[in-house]
């Protein structure tokens, strides 16, 4: 049994050694590195043994295409659901556990990987809107209580934890509470990792359970970091899109998904896309592949990643969600052929008809990407169009008329026109009631 880390005089553990740990190889062939400790400041070896917790969902699945495909990287993976990653379980690379964490059991397994892991990228949560307000306890439970102890557990061993939070830790912007909300100025309503207040409505409108428990997690890693040296990045995404998120309700899941699978749902019934509340609230997309070059370069540059927050979204790729419905319906025209799909209707619906009492709505996120250019060199290259033409097209291949009918699978291009690079600003569609 390897000896734990040693407790140094300043309170911080030191990394155990080599010598104490299994054998030079480590387990399962891992090779084993060891922190380096030199005026109190850590500096962390290269990413060569990783451990992912919810690599069976949407970013995880992504993850694991990049970094298997590119090299050296050694991965245990925790999840319960394997479906989206089904092309790698055989790869010798990877290897999968399907079990879950919580606060209450931690596998044997994890407790190990995480000891001799170089880092730990936590992705396991509970995410989507329809939930938060709906259910709220195991929101808080899987948001916050569940990673309790993981965190606990990479402080203990010196481990990088790189956590998934989210931009919805923000909350509201200060613009939203003005009298008369207005976006003039940027520092009412952009989003900077280390400056910006952190604003939540208040307790009854339970929506906020999510953004509160993943603060709440930011906020206690963060304290390991300055008690006990844990190595740390958080992660807040601003909208990832791409194929693979969520599910089809009715196809192979149930309950109400994230909007984009939401309106996708839509599109592949027939039915009306519904806006929230009208659909004004502002979104920035940002592409999944640039959102996973944004995680590789961290894994590449853990010096420059370490101990950081991170904003992760596309600036160029605002819209409110009234624009998105109306860009779906038109990509999906696209990408079916079928022109009947641009005036396919699109109606309002209140947010509590749609998820239920206590939901309240962020107003706009868009973020301060200073941080991630200057420290990892990332910038989000993938346009909107770009990003909804491979999803959309995705999702038709994956669920629509075109798995039923033997249909070609590519989008059929840009069959009518040019793509509107001007949107209304005020996200003003056809909005039937
Ligand atoms: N996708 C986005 O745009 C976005 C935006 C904001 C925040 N995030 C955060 O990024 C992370 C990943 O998001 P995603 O879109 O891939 O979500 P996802 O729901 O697709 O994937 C999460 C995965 O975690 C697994 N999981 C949940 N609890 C677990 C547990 N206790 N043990 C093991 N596995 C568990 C689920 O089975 C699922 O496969 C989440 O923390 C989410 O809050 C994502």
């Amino acid at each position: 049994m390897a000896a734990k880390s040693e407790l140094r005089s300043d309170g911080k553990r030191t990394r155990k050694s080599a010598q104490d740990g299994p054998p030079a190889n480590g387990r399962n062939g891992v090779e084993q590195h060891s922190l380096r400790v030199g005026n109190g400041r850590r500096s962390l070896p290269p990413v060569r043994n990783l451990v992912v917790l919810g690599c069976g969902g949407f970013i995880g699945s992504h993850l694991l295409d990049r970094l298997l495909d590119q090299g050296a990287i050694r991965i245990e993976g925790w999840d319960l659901h394997d479906e989206k990653i089904a092309a790698h379980l055989a790869n010798p690379k990877f290897t999968f556990h399907r079990e879950a964490f919580s606060d209450t059991r931690i596998p044997a397994g994890l407790i190990e990987a995480v000891r001799w892991a170089d880092a730990v990228i936590n992705l396991a949560a509970i995410c989507n809107p329809s939930q938060y307000n709906t259910n709220p306890l195991e929101v808080i439970k899987s948001n916050f209580l569940d990673v309790y102890r993981l965190v606990e557990l990479c402080s203990h061993h010196g481990t990088w934890l790189i956590h998934f939070s989210t931009s919805e830790v923000y909350g509201r912007t200060v613009s939203s509470y003005l009298p008369a909300p207005d976006y003039s100025n940027p520092d009412l309503f952009e989003l900077e990792e280390t400056a910006t207040p952190l604003i939540m409505g208040p307790i009854q409108n339970q929506r906020w359970s999510y953004a509160c428990a993943k603060q709440m997690l930011e906020r206690f890693i963060y304290a390991h970091h300055r008690e006990r040296g844990l190595p740390y990045t958080i992660v807040r995404p601003l909208n990832f899109f791409g194929p693979k998120m969520d599910f089809i309700p009715g196809r192979d899941g149930e309950g109400i998904p994230r909007v984009l699978a939401c309106f996708m749902t839509a599109l592949l019934d027939r039915s009306p896309l519904q806006l929230v509340d009208g659909g004004a609230a502002r979104r920035t997309i940002v592409s999944i592949h640039d959102a996973i070059a944004a995680v590789v370069l961290m894994l590449q540059k853990p010096d420059r990643a370490a101990n950081q927050i991170f904003n992760i979204g596309n600036r160029e790729n605002e819209v409110t969600m009234a624009e998105l419905a109306e860009l779906m319906r038109l990509v999906y025209a696209e990408v079916t052929g079928d022109p009947s799909y641009l005036s396919h209707p699109i109606v309002s619906v209140s947010s509590r008809d749609f998820y239920g009492e206590g939901y309240e709505d962020c107003d706009r996120r868009m973020p301060v990407l200073a941080k991630a250019r200057e420290l990892l060199g990332w910038t989000p290259r993938i346009s909107l169009y770009d990003t909804l033409l491979e999803t959309v097209a995705y999702y038709y291949r994956t669920y629509g008329e075109a798995t039923l009918a033997d249909r070609p699978a590519e989008p059929a291009g840009k069959v009518f026109g040019d793509y509107p690079t001007k949107l209304p600003s005020d996200g003003a569609v056809d909005v039937g009631r």
